[in-house]
């Protein structure tokens, strides 16, 4: 697959449907694990003007390093517990802050984010990582985010490696 299909007059909840269904064919079965995070991130980018970051940070060596992604350049790695990616890590939680001033300890990569969504991934019962979704306006994510985020999560760690 190369072209995805985005639309920014639709609602959320319709752009969350038109890029789950292109889910089957932009990430096969097989594919290369880096491969497939990086077009998810692209398709994530493509599909919602409100994200100004979106990548994945993946699980060693008990830390969370910098996995493939779309935005500016951002930490490289981050420790279990620190920041929302870290919290979200440590409590297997997905975490919405809808104003990252107000999180204490966030990590501040990127100055113009605002706001985040921090969804953990579980493959085989064992933490894979986190997709870590930045806006650079406040309150960009709600509950309609989570739901779709965590079922495009799910797809994914069933479709890897
Ligand atoms: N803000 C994140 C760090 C990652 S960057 O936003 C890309 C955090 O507090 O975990």
């Amino acid at each position: 697959m190369e072209n995805l299909i985005t639309d920014y007059r639709l609602s959320t909840k319709e752009k969350y449907e038109l890029l789950l269904s292109q889910l089957e064919s932009l990430i096969l079965k097989g594919d290369n694990k880096i491969s497939s995070l990086a077009n998810l991130s692209a398709a994530l980018k493509q599909s919602f003007d409100k994200i100004s970051w979106v990548g994945f940070y993946i699980y060693e060596n008990q830390k969370l390093w910098l996995g493939p992604f779309q935005g500016k350049v951002a930490c490289t790695s981050i420790d279990i517990g620190k920041g929302v990616c870290g919290k979200a890590a440590e409590l297997i939680q997905t975490i919405i802050v809808p104003d990252v001033n107000k999180f204490p300890g966030h990590i501040f990569c990127d100055s113009d984010s605002k706001s985040e969504i921090v969804v953990p991934l579980i493959k085989e019962k064992k933490l894979f990582g986190v997709l870590d979704v930045d806006s650079n306006q406040y309150n960009s994510f709600d509950e309609v985010d989570k739901h779709y985020l965590e079922k495009v999560c799910t797809f994914l760690m069933n479709r890897i490696n």
